[in-house]
């Protein structure tokens, strides 16, 4: 009997993940079974559980024709995996499932709704690709693709909507109905978020043009996500193509969110201002849900496009996910702050207070790779400090380092000296506006990565390292007076 496309990739993570050393992963963030993965997919509840898929190559660490990987949690650190959900085996999606969300459905079934790529040849040898949207219905573990694939094809488009740029869908319920906000590119060649709203999940309808990019923030924007947080609507998505401004947002790969007002009625989104999601070197895709107890939270793909050939040699597992976050508004900006369960798991607490860093200080017991670690700098007396550092995964070699200037109102993450034997992108600068000095810092280091939460959550910055595990050391410096208090725990699940 064949073996179909999904068995084979079931059959090979079944083989080859498990001959992954778990010391060799991060501890709380969900890496692929084994091979590659990138954006997550399908972050959702069901069945009481969160389960979140993603893109998934299980063969080797490069980008390949996409599965669908599959995880599930019940707090948001533990992750199992679960068999393949996806695999591009029909004729609509033969070039890949790509991402796509999921839901769960009153009958009792998960819904995903995804992206298929379709490829094929004409006689001259050209490739025309088109990409449309499909469904698939399962219990949480099988899913069947829905035999009236695909649900939305060019046909379903606004006028110039490209066939070919037209991904990632997001569903959710409201009272009369499913909606999915879907990323596509019109005439112009620049971004558009689509409204779609079905009655039944099997017929899908045009609503309107959410909003649109006119060039301006990128070209494509990928990924996106729509939803209430406090009093405003949020839109989240992840341009191609995008040109830095000033500190604000970066060259390439970025994800922006714009806070908004929503008409439900009428469908209208009103822009309020567009932002950076994440100052770090390795953020995209992210993807949010809504846990029973009200939090929003989202997960993001924690790698970036540009620097995925660099990778550690022999590595068997490629690309992560972030630690999920709760998000909130406070004065009419998005604050991400780490999942509250992460508590659960602090040990070893250290606790330093008004601590003079000196030129350069090391603290007792203040080390590790999986560690949070809360940091609040001031300076003394009038004399405010020039710079002050932070330095972790640090052996005599190696470090990563966290610097900030108050003269200048930035923040520098430097992993110059990570050590990464690629030309890649080492170093991201974020403005943080603090007249006085007065810095908080939250550093959550999981072996491969450093996710760094400013002054409560108004800003983020996520990185992978791959220094060697020994590095281990965590350092204080400073140029100028600053006292630090300092709160370390490891996270031991
Ligand atoms: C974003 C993305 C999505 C697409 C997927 C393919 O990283 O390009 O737009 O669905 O990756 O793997």
């Amino acid at each position: 009997m064949d073996i179909t496309t999904l068995e084979k990739a079931r059959f090979y993570e079944d083989i080859y993940g498990p001959q992954i050393p778990p010391e060799q992963r991060p501890l709380f963030h969900l890496t692929p079974k084994v091979g590659w993965m990138n954006d997550p997919n399908g972050f959702s509840m069901y069945h009481g559980e969160f389960h979140l898929f993603y893109q998934y190559h299980p063969y080797n660490t490069k980008w390949g024709p996409m599965h669908w990987g599959h995880a599930k949690t019940k707090d948001l650190l533990h992750w199992e995996w679960l068999p393949s959900a996806l695999a591009p085996d029909m004729d609509y999606d033969n070039a890949g499932c790509f991402s796509g969300s999921a839901i769960e459905l009153q009958d009792g079934r998960q819904l995903l709704l995804y992206t298929g790529v379709q490829e094929h040849q004409h006689e001259d040898g050209s490739i025309e690709t088109n990409q449309v949207q499909c469904l698939a219905y399962g219990d949480g573990i099988n899913y069947q693709k829905y035999a009236g694939n695909p649900v939305l094809t060019v046909a379903d488009l606004p006028e110039g909507g490209s066939s070919i740029d037209f991904r990632d869908p997001k569903v959710w319920q409201e009272e009369d109905g499913w909606y999915a906000v879907i990323g596509n590119r019109c005439a112009d060649g620049s971004g558009t978020i689509l409204l779609f709203h079905s009655e039944d999940t099997m017929h899908w309808k045009f609503v309107t043009v959410l909003e649109k990019c006119h060039n301006e923030y990128g070209k494509m924007w990928e990924c996106p996500d729509f939803f209430p947080l406090g009093d405003y609507q949020i839109l989240i998505t992840s341009p191609q193509e995008m040109m830095a401004r000033g500190l604000e947002f970066h060259n390439g790969n970025s994800t922006i969110y714009i806070t908004g007002t929503y008409g439900r009625k009428t469908h209208t989104f009103k822009r309020i201002q567009v932002k950076n999601l994440d100052y770090g070197l390795d953020f995209y895709a992210p993807q949010t849900t809504l846990a029973p107890d009200g939090r929003r939270i989202l997960i993001a793909w924690m790698q970036s496009w540009e620097s995925t050939h660099s990778q550690p040699e022999g590595t068997r597992w490629f690309g992560m996910m972030t630690l999920p976050r709760e998000l909130s508004i406070r004065n009419g900006q998005l604050i991400q702050t780490p999942i509250r369960e992460l508590d659960e798991y602090r040990t070893n607490h250290v606790s330093y207070r008004n601590v003079d860093v000196g030129d350069r200080i090391q603290l007792p017991r203040v080390s590790g790779r999986t560690v949070d670690l809360i940091v609040s700098v001031h300076p003394t007396g009038c004399d405010c400090y020039k710079r002050f550092t932070l330095k972790v995964a640090k052996d005599s070699e190696v470090y990563t380092a966290i610097i900030y200037e108050p003269g200048r109102s930035v923040l520098r993450f430097d992993r110059s000296h990570s050590g990464f034997c690629h030309d890649i992108l080492h170093m991201r600068e974020a403005v943080v506006h603090n007249q006085s000095g007065e810095l908080k810092l939250r550093v959550i280091l999981d072996r491969f990565s450093v996710e760094v939460f400013i002054n409560d959550g108004e800003q983020v910055m996520s990185s992978t390292i791959y220094t060697p595990l020994s590095a281990s050391a965590i350092s204080f410096e400073a140029f100028g007076g600053a006292m630090i208090d300092v709160d370390k725990y490891d996270i031991e699940l």
